[in-house]
């Protein structure tokens, strides 16, 4: 891994954090950009994928914990399950093409709805503030795909304090059995 590249990444966001929260969004988006923009600064080494899931490799946890940088490894067929986030969150693209689909709230019981489908190629990036979207990644294409994530939590929270599932509670548990296999 390029140190150089995470720690001007870290030096903005401390900046971005420190600062005033109506400059979050426009901060955290800034920097995930930049960072993605470089290329070949993730080495494959640090960055192993699953077998069944998709994988989160922690790049640096904010010793306050306001945020934690995360980098995710896609397989071809691996997707997150539909969710909410807690906290705000920022992501990039880095390598490979994933798939955003975004649901709507339905009405009554039904479960919440697909409503468009987006595809994030490398340096595309978004920002979502808590609840305020309902969402799956997934990585349809046929070649693995990484995306960089920032969460406003410290990386004791990341199995439980970002993703809020969305679906039969069966499934809620499986995914949050399978969210907490972070590795470092
Ligand atoms: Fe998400």
């Amino acid at each position: 891994m390029n140190a150089h590249i995470l720690e001007r990444m870290i030096e903005r966001l401390e900046q971005v954090v420190a600062g005033p929260r109506r400059r979050l969004a426009f901060g955290v988006s800034a920097a995930l950009a930049e960072c993605v923009t470089e290329r070949d600064w993730l080495t494959r080494d640090p960055l192993a994928a699953g077998q069944e899931q998709y994988v989160r490799h922690i790049l640096y946890a904010d010793a306050a914990g306001r945020y934690t940088i995360v980098a995710i490894v896609w397989r071809p067929g691996q997707r997150s399950s539909v969710h909410a986030h807690y906290t705000w969150s920022g992501a990039a693209v880095y390598r490979g093409e994933l798939t955003e689909t975004i649901y709507r709230v339905s009405r009554g019981p039904a479960p919440p709805f697909p409503v468009s489908n987006i595809r994030r190629r490398p340096g595309d990036f978004t920002f979502h503030w808590p609840l305020n979207e309902i969402h799956r990644v997934g990585n349809e294409s046929a070649e693995t795909a990484i995306s960089i994530h920032v969460y406003g939590v410290g990386c004791e929270w990341l199995a439980t304090g970002v993703n809020r599932f969305i679906g039969p509670a069966s499934a809620s548990r499986e995914d949050a059995r399978r969210t907490a296999e972070v590795k470092k």
